[in-house]
């Protein structure tokens, strides 16, 4: 298939990039770099700094395409409360003009980069695709129920194809955001540099992480898919954040001291996927444990001290 990857620059389009094309697909990434880095993209892709801001553009870029992987956006929860503006403008505006766009070119498949934080505080974990929405605490949470619902009325009004995968914790090698908002690279670093590592909660709140080669196989594994589906996107695994920062330590032979930094505004106790129905109906499994996730991501940032 010829895919248009937004957001192809960043941390995971990079990697659903590679996987598409070790798989024999044509890839083009979309992707302004105002986050990413051209440098991730994987040179057998044909990029495109372009923004979805740029209607016009995106309707030349697209015809011959026969999906978008969409996971262009702004990621920032605090960085969402300062800009609200921005995340509105970027994530939302940008998503209605790149389904506009992909309506004139008739390009009718999108699969998009959703996430859990669409079920606000969740009644019941592990949490199904048929739980309500919750309630959000920050415009980015509400710029992907945002984005969702375009997408699922493009389905509606249009009769796109539209997949929207609900990714839990990604995690793994190659994220480098900055800021750096996320729990396990931020521990790794601190680890490596041998200074405290930063923990909210001490550590109690329960999260499911998923291994960044994992989450990239849903992206392909939905690529045939016609209608609307949700999936989940986690391993079924809840673990304590505390486990977490233990493991790094096991796994490095040292520890460095931890930073209590008390409670944060926002943050659910537990969040953890159930992922029956894409592995019912997708045959997509997990295969990447914590431990071995967690030594592929230590040895990332190993090779990378400039990245520390
Ligand atoms: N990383 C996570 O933990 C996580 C969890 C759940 C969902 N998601 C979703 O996955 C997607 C990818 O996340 P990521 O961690 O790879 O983020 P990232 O910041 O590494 O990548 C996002 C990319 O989108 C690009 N971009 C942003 N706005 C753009 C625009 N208007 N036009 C063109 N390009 C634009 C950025 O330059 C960047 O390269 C996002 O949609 C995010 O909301 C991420």
């Amino acid at each position: 298939m010829k895919v248009l990857v937004t957001g192809g620059a960043g941390f995971i389009g990079s990697a659903v990039n590679k996987l598409l094309l070790d798989q024999g697909h044509q890839v083009t990434v979309v992707d302004d770099l105002s986050k990413g880095d051209q440098s991730f993209v994987d040179p057998r892709a044909d990029f495109q700094k372009v923004s979805l801001d740029d209607q016009n553009t995106l309707e030349k870029i697209l015809p011959g395409h026969d999906a978008v992987i969409h996971m262009a956006s702004f990621i920032e929860v605090a960085g969402s409360i300062e800009q609200p503006v921005e995340y509105a403008q970027n994530n939302i505006v940008g998503t209605v003009k790149l389904l506009e766009a992909m309506k004139v070119a008739g390009v009718k498949k999108m699969i998009f980069s959703s996430s859990a934080t669409v079920y606000g505080k969740p009644t019941q974990v592990p949490i199904t695709e048929e739980d309500p929405l919750g309630e959000q605490e920050n415009p980015y949470g509400l710029t992907k129920v945002a984005m969702e619902q375009f997408c699922k009325l493009y389905h509606n009004l249009h009769n796109f194809d539209v997949t929207l995968l609900r990714y839990f914790n990604p995690y793994g090698p190659g994220e480098l955001h900055n800021p750096e908002t996320h729990a396990i690279p931020n521990f790794i670093k601190s680890a490596l540099n041998k200074t405290p590592i930063p923990l909210y909660w001490k550590g109690e709140q329960v999260r499911d992480f998923i291994y960044i080669e994992d989450l990239a196989e849903a992206h392909v594994l939905a690529l045939p898919l016609s209608g609307l589906h949700i999936y989940n996107v986690g391993t079924q695994t809840g673990v304590k954040v505390i486990d977490v920062v233990n493991k790094i330590f096991t796994l490095l032979g040292y520890e460095v001291p931890i930073q209590d930094l008390g409670e944060r505004k926002g943050d659910v106790p537990s969040l953890v996927a159930s992922s029956e129905k894409i592995q019912k109906e997708l045959g997509w499994k997990a295969k990447v444990n914590l431990d071995e996730g967690l030594r592929k991501t230590i040895d990332f940032f190993r090779s990378r001290p400039s990245s520390t």
